[in-house]
């Protein structure tokens, strides 16, 4: 198993490329199951997740080939020649369930495995099916998959208003009611940045689709959708982790590609924290305002709220900010798994509930850890960079998932930090689905 060693070397300073987004690019990759024609995704990361999702496609018959060493991703359905998504891949991400609404739409059958629970909580699947079942779709829960079946062949378009926001719920009912017979309104949908992206690429497949972005999306379904070259998005999530870099050492580094108003409610804290956050021509810059960093408090929301998945990477720098912080986690129950281990870089910090107290220390000490999910594996990593002497991340498998060159991208700037290469790929390690 791969281990990563960093060693704090002072401030960070220079550039780094943002790739595509993890999360957008699985939920377009399966939009190639609603369609006989290509579709195209360029800037896509050259990720472990990635390379899973491709392995499921192919499992039902869809053609993917990654060219441009990884960063395109040329995908056609054709002819799908399975309709099930095994148990063995589900369970090791659960991205996968994102297949079960354009198979159904495509194909009017399909059965997909159940995931399962996961590190950071219990995540349940009922939002997608519940989601699917207003439009028409028959459901049957058994052997640990959902066997779904569209009467005549064909879901139909239907209201559905979400209890709670979902960001993969909003996009298997918007990939499903794509394809259906009518009009669907998906009332209390996810408004993130990775549901734009999908809309904007299906709109360039023939969907009709209006209101991404809001709380109201509206699909007119088609008859067919054809094919489409598709730009993924930045990653955000990748952004805002990277942002932290010169914060948390006190240097200054540029975001090539950055955009913000991809992680306005993650600014505004830094802002709060006394950071320096510029937009330039290439990206984003960032750097301390004033020397120190202050402590802030945060809660997790939907988008357009603070992300959740950059509540770790805070942790981690408010960990070593001038004050006392509280940092609230709203959408999973069990997402403090990193706080034990910057405890034991030397960081305060109390756990009560879904609330973390974070009492500032003056430096935080090299120490061996291990992370359970994938952004909490980078907060440790952000966390070794600023700390006094080694930190020696294992598990890496998990960052592997959703940070393409972690070390080249913080090698370029300044960072003391090296891969040591063990047993076992990113894949058959990823055991705990996460994604
Ligand atoms: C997506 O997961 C992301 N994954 C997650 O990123 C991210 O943390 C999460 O959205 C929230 O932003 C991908 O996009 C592949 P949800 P998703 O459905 O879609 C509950 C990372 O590190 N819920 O918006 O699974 C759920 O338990 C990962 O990159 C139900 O109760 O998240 C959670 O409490 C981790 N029933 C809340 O809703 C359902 O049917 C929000 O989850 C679905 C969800």
């Amino acid at each position: 198993m791969d281990r990563i060693v960093v060693t704090g070397n002072g401030p960070l300073s220079g550039a780094i490329q943002i790739s595509g987004a993890k999360n957008a690019c699985l939920a377009l990759m399966p939009a190639t199951l609603l369609s006989e024609s290509p579709l195209t995704l360029t800037n896509a990361p050259r990720l472990s997740d990635i390379r899973m999702m491709a392995t499921l496609l192919r499992s039902l018959g869809a053609e993917v080939s990654s060219l441009a060493d990884g960063k395109v991703l040329a995908l056609s359905s054709h002819a799908l020649t399975g309709s099930r998504a095994e148990y063995d891949i589900v369970r090791k991400m659960r991205a996968s369930i994102l297949v079960l609404g354009p198979l159904l739409a495509r194909l009017g059958h399909a059965e997909v495995s159940l995931p399962g629970g996961c590190a950071i909580g219990a995540r349940p699947v009922d939002l997608h099916l519940r989601a699917l079942e207003a439009m028409g779709a028959e459901l049957d829960l058994r052997d640990g998959y959902v066997h779904a079946r569209a009467p005549g062949g064909r879901l139909k378009g239907a209201r559905v208003v979400f209890p709670l926001v979902s960001v993969g719920a909003t996009e298997n009912a918007l990939l499903a009611a794509t394809l259906a017979k009518g009009t669907t309104v998906l009332e209390n949908a996810a408004r993130e940045p990775e549901i734009v992206d999908l809309a904007r690429c299906l709109r360039a497949m023939g969907a009709r689709i209006g209101g991404e972005g809001t709380a109201t999306i509206t699909v007119e379904g088609v008859d067919s959708l054809g094919g489409a070259t598709h730009e993924v998005v930045a990653d955000r999530i990748e952004l805002g982790t990277y942002m932290l870099a010169p914060v948390i050492t006190g240097g200054e580094v540029d975001l090539l590609g950055g955009r913000l108003d991809l992680v306005e409610a993650f600014v505004e804290k830094l802002h709060a924290a006394d950071v320096e956050v510029t937009q330039t021509n290439r990206g984003i810059r960032v750097k301390r305002a004033n020397g120190v960093v202050r402590a802030v408090d945060v809660a997790t929301a939907p988008f357009p709220g603070f992300p959740t998945d950059l509540q770790a990477q805070m942790m981690a720098l408010l960990s070593t900010a001038q004050g006392v912080s509280r940092l609230e986690e709203t959408i999973f129950e069990n997402r403090f798994m990193h706080a034990p281990e910057l405890a034991r870089m030397g960081a305060r910090i109390d756990v009560q509930g879904g609330v973390a107290t974070v009492t500032g220390v003056e430096r935080l000490k090299g120490a061996p850890v291990m992370a359970t999910d994938l952004r909490a594996s980078v907060s440790l990593i952000l966390a070794g960079l600023a700390a006094e002497g080694e930190t020696v991340v294992s598990r890496v498998y998990h960052l592997d998932r959703g940070y393409e060159r972690v070390e080249e991208k913080l090698g370029a700037c300044g960072a003391k930090i090296e891969r040591i290469a063990g047993e076992g790929s990113a894949e058959a390690m990823a055991e705990e689905g996460v994604s």
